[in-house]
């Protein structure tokens, strides 16, 4: 569409409902705030600009919308006195003449970018308003559509809905497109004798039949524009969300075994051909290489696996974990900032922190790396090749060369060169005879004491 948009989110709510000591919007699904949601929608949409209207914690709000590349414009509400106030606080963007006007509720992150074009289009084919709405069989709480043939002539709020009106299952999603022309005009003729004597953004429906424009109407389902007013619906909208994720990603060639175990965050990157058993969790900023394996019950957050990777059953990996092609991690491991090289193996046990390891080493089972002393974090880098005897201690910083061999049972304070062995442990001692005495001398004791 070679049309220009300006997008309006409305994020100043209180969120009254969430009992939350933070603004509705900034509450997450899938690990990103609701707001951002709402703003990745609308530029899937064809945007030319998106703002975004803050009140309640406003600062924190502009902090994730000024991440942008351009930062996104934002409009203070002082006043929470309606929707369509609401919009009107964003005037200094709509005076910018755009095409289209779109507005988006910040605490309603489902919503389609092919619903979000639907209502555009309309506005190309002349209608002055569009309204996105959806059939319920439990509409209570939101605005019903009242029809007449194909045109809407008014969003009747449930506070202000006579019985007949709200016997309508036809609700408003809260999403509009508009007339970028009109909307100024329109926006400031809405007025507040309401139940709530609050400025209804719906009323634009009405006002602009009143001016003999036409407004048209577009369905999607349901669970398209759930809002989310409590934890409730933050929780089903979340569910909606992941089952979404689930399906496009098996779409795009992942397996999943059992895919309703399986919890994707927003940015989640997974390439085809890569097969996640149950039960496994991502956190923020995870890029998964196609061929890579993600075995049961393993959590991973700022990590990126490489191509034919093994994960877990049972792994952590933490933020700033990079494990290269065909590198193995396996049961009982944990890895925060750290590398593991191509083909490398840290195959039970383990923690490895701010480390790096060379390409086909083997870490022995319970190897850790001793990277804290309670005040500082300090770097261990394990050499190509290198092999790690179990339950080693690696006490940091510390550098053990390629090919090195620590023998198991090590605490290891000193550098290891290229080739070297060492050993970081008492001599074993071994006494003929001694075991037997130990015995019966254990054994009398026991027989005098009954
Ligand atoms: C609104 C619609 C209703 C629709 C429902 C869909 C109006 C008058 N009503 O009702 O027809 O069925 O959404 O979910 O539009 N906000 C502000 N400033 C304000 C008031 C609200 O920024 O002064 C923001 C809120 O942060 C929220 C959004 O606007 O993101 C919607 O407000 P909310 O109070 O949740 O509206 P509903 O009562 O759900
Ligand atoms: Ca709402």
């Amino acid at each position: 569409m070679s049309r220009t948009c300006l997008s309006i989110v409305l994020a100043a709510g209180e969120g009254t409902r969430m009992k939350s000591t933070r603004a509705k919007v900034l509450h997450e699904v899938a690990h990103r705030p609701l707001v951002l949601h709402a703003v990745d929608a609308a530029m899937r949409a064809g945007s030319s600009e998106t703002v975004v209207v803050v009140g309640r914690d406003a600062e924190s709000v502009v902090r994730l919308v000024s991440g942008f590349e351009p930062p996104l414009r934002h409009f203070a509400q002082e006043e929470r006195l309606g929707t369509a106030h609401a919009v009107l606080a964003a005037r200094g963007a709509l005076a910018d003449r755009f095409d289209d006007l779109l507005v988006l509720f910040g605490d309603t992150p489902l919503v389609r970018p092919e619903t979000l074009l639907a209502a555009r289009a309309e506005i190309a084919a002349g209608a002055a308003v569009c309204v996105v709405g959806f059939h319920s069989a439990k509409p209570t709480g939101y605005g019903r559509l009242i029809r007449e043939g194909d045109e809407l002539v008014a969003i009747r709020e449930e506070k202000d809905a006579s019985p007949e009106e709200r016997l309508i299952d036809l609700c408003n999603g809260g999403v509009m497109a508009i007339d970028g022309g009109r909307a100024l005009d329109l926006l400031e003729r809405v007025g507040n004798s309401n139940a709530k004597g609050e400025y209804y953004l719906t009323d634009i429906v009405s006002v602009a039949r009143s001016k003999g424009l036409s407004v048209r109407l577009v369905t999607a389902e349901e669970e398209d524009v759930l809002g989310v007013n409590t934890r409730l619906e933050l929780a089903r909208v979340e569910a909606i969300w992941q089952a979404r994720r689930r399906d496009e990603a098996m779409l795009s060639g992942v397996t999943l075994i059992a895919p309703e175990t399986v919890f994707f965050a927003a940015d989640t990157v997974v390439e085809p051909d890569v097969v996640i058993e149950p039960n496994v969790v991502f956190g923020p900023g995870v890029h998964i290489r196609s061929g890579a394996v993600l075995h049961a019950f393993s959590h991973l957050e700022g990590a990126s696996v490489g191509p034919k990777a093994s994960v877990g059953p049972f792994a952590r990996l933490r933020p700033g974990t990079d494990l290269r092609d065909g590198a193995k991690v396996g049961n009982f491991v944990e890895i925060k900032s750290t590398t593991v090289g191509q083909g490398a193996k840290v195959s039970h046990l383990t923690y490895l922190g701010d480390a790096s390891v060379g390409a086909e080493a083997n870490i022995g089972a319970g190897t850790i790396t001793c990277n804290y002393d309670g005040f500082n974090k300090y770097r261990t880098v394990i050499g190509a090749g290198a092999f790690i005897g179990s339950n080693s201690a690696l006490v940091a910083p510390l550098l053990i060369g390629d090919g090195a061999y620590v023998a198991s049972g090590s605490v290891v304070t000193e550098d290891v060169p290229a080739d070297a062995l060492a050993l970081g442990r008492a001599r074993q001692v071994v006494k003929e005879g001694r075991g037997r005495e130990i015995n019966a001398r254990n054994a009398a004791r026991k027989a005098g004491q009954s």
